[in-house]
């Protein structure tokens, strides 16, 4: 099986955690994909009754054309369940995401989520976060000082570029810096600098987020808890 197939497992297994009128909220990314498929043909077989609340403009492209309804994060009351991709995960369920750039909406319909489920291929589990490029999204506003305060810590920062070579720009027009660190000793330090940054919009550190993990092996889908 390849990495694709192993996305696609998890993807579709996921599925079995929404039910009936259930307000869930969609991540973005290849392995989401899979799982956005799935969940409109339950949604049709099943008749289910459900909100789904993107996190992205991808995501909200695809479940548009898939006939999922939609409503904003401020327009629900509560989001029982949110199905996410992951770059890394530890361990101890702590997680880096970013790698599509839509770490900023994931991390707010995130915490906002009863629970949390990441689905995620076997490659992305590892000892130790940060070989995996952290993801910063900061405004773009004085992004240059940012990136030299992070490069005079010895965070090795680099703009992230577009396909055209200029810098990214994100769903909210900020910019994405990537730390090149190779290993996070301290994620919960890390995360407290990072945020303490002004101009810092956002941090790819999920910590402390997710509830539920399903891991794509080629004997089949692995849920731990
Ligand atoms: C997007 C993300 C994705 O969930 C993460 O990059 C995993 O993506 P993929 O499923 O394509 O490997 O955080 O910002």
């Amino acid at each position: 099986m390849n990495q694709d197939e192993l996305k696609a497992l998890v993807g579709k297994k996921a599925v079995d955690w929404v039910f009936d009128n259930m307000t869930v909220g969609l991540g973005t990314g290849s392995t989401v994909k899979y799982m956005v498929e799935a969940l409109a043909e339950k949604i049709k077989k099943e008749k289910l009754s459900i909100t789904g609340v993107v996190t992205s403009e991808e995501t909200a492209k695809q479940a548009t054309s898939l006939g999922i309804p939609l409503k904003s994060v401020d327009e629900v009351d509560h989001i029982d369940l949110t199905i996410d991709g992951a770059d890394e995960i530890s361990s101890d369920f702590q997680g880096i995401k970013g790698g599509g750039a839509a770490l900023l909406f994931e991390k707010i319909v995130a915490s906002n989520s009863k629970k949390n489920i990441w689905i995620v291929d076997q490659s992305k589990l590892v000892d130790n976060l940060g070989k995996f490029p952290l993801p910063v999204e900061v405004i773009p506003y004085g992004s240059e000082k940012v990136f030299a305060k992070f490069d005079s810590k010895g965070l090795h920062p680099t703009f992230r570029l577009a396909a055209d070579g200029t810098k990214l720009r994100t769903d909210s027009n900020n910019y994405i810096i990537d730390l090149h660190l190779e290993q996070i000793m301290n994620p919960l330090k890390l995360a407290e600098y990072l945020k303490a940054q002004v101009g810092v919009v956002e941090h790819g550190l999920f910590l402390n987020t997710v509830n539920t993990v399903i891991v794509g092996y080629p004997s089949g889908p692995k849920v731990l808890e």
